[in-house]
């Protein structure tokens, strides 16, 4: 079974959760009542409320930000080099073990 673990900073936690391949990183999390991720627009950019931040030794994993995910994050609060929607990752059987910080969950 592959893993992903959302770290939510508002409360210290830790969630690993089991992801399936093609997938996206906001699917599992709202699959698996994961806080702080919403996805409300699901998927569309255009919400922001999958707000993700990917650690460096993820982020090469994924292709770059694209034009229009770049508008998005352009809005969200706190974006940082690491930022990403959720909802444009889509998790594959090679990132198993990747670890996300939840972005709307921080204080
Ligand atoms: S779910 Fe709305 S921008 Fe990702």
């Amino acid at each position: 079974m592959m893993k992903i673990t959302y770290i939510t900073p508002r409360d210290g936690a830790e969630h690993e959760v089991e992801f399936k391949a093609g997938d996206s990183v906001m699917v599992t999390a709202v699959n698996n009542d994961v806080p702080g991720i919403e996805g409300e627009c699901g998927g569309e950019m255009n919400c922001g409320t999958c707000h993700v931040y990917v650690g460096e030794s993820w982020r090469d994993r994924f292709a770059d930000v694209d034009w229009d995910e770049g508008v998005m994050l352009d809005i969200v609060d706190d974006r940082r080099p690491e930022s990403r929607l959720g909802c444009q990752l889509k998790l594959r059987e090679d990132l198993d073990g990747i670890v996300v910080t939840v972005a709307t969950g921080e204080a």
